[in-house]
């Protein structure tokens, strides 16, 4: 089974060439955090992780569901991770999560995709994103044939700085960072919902036909990067960026 958990579209796109390849069943985190589910089964031998990199480490909330969710026993795991620049050192953490459901880490894998984290970085206009994804092709490709000959995936030896960024800056990066606070929609908003339906948490409502944001924000950016009419801002972060989503 393959499942990702995806904000703008990247992780998604390479959850689908792995499930195209391998041939087994695909599921969407978002949904099924959108609806309040986990996912309870003892039949998958094999699980991969298809999700984005928040603040070097897989996003917190695919890791609580994952602790929310019952696997089998000694099933192997693959934990693929794209990222804007670098995973750091997500692996050492997602060893521990492995260790503590009891599943059997066949590896971390880091492919560079466009960077979408609109709310502090610049994002890549869709030209430049498909330029950066035609490069993660030949990785997304080495990982499908791991995946397919069974083989562990190659380990990263993280920096002192990746290390400091996936323990420290990660756990400060959540209280001081992620919040929806600064979501705004302006005059261009036609209340056509999207941003509604595109929140994996149920945190943007519409009122009086514009949306509000709630308080279970995780700044997937899912929410500013749907708006057909480029209506939503975050601060002035994101004003004049491109509202990067995968072109595929
Ligand atoms: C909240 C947040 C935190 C991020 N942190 C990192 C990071 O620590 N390192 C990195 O290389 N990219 C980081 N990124 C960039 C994303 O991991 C990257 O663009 C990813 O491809 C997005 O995948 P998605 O389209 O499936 O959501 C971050 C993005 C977001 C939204
Ligand atoms: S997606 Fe954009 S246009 Fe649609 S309701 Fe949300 S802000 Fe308004
Ligand atoms: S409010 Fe927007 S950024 Fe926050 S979790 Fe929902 S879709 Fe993602």
């Amino acid at each position: 089974m393959v499942f990702y958990f995806s904000g703008t579209g990247n992780s998604k796109y390479i959850a689908n060439r792995i499930r195209d390849e391998i041939g087994c069943g695909l599921l969407s985190i978002n949904d099924l955090l959108k609806k309040d589910l986990v996912y309870c089964n003892a039949n998958d031998d094999l699980l991969i992780f298809s999700v984005p990199t928040y603040a070097w480490r897989i996003p917190r909330v695919v890791e609580d569901w994952i602790r929310r969710s019952e696997f089998k026993k000694g099933a192997k795991a693959y934990f693929i991770m794209n990222c804007g620049g670098e995973i750091g050192n997500a692996e050492k953490y997602v060893r521990k999560l492995c260790n503590d459901c009891s599943l059997e880490l066949m590896g971390c894998g880091e492919i560079v995709m466009p960077e979408n984290y609109l709310a502090m970085f610049s994002t890549p206009t869709p030209e430049q994103g498909k330029k950066i994804i035609a490069r993660a092709e030949p990785v997304i490709d080495s990982i499908i044939d791991a995946i397919k000959n069974g083989d562990t995936l190659p380990s990263h030896k993280a920096s002192l700085t990746g290390k400091a960024m996936s323990s420290i800056v990660n756990v400060l990066f959540y209280p001081l960072c992620v919040s929806a606070k600064k979501f705004t929609a302006d005059d261009k908003c036609i209340s056509c919902g999207k941003c509604v339906n595109e929140c994996p948490l149920n945190n943007v409502a519409l009122k009086d036909g514009k949306p509000v944001w709630g308080k279970e924000c995780t700044h997937c950016m899912a929410c500013i990067s749907i708006c057909p009419k480029t209506a939503v801002e975050y601060g002035k972060n994101s004003v004049n960026r491109p509202k990067y989503r995968c072109p595929y």
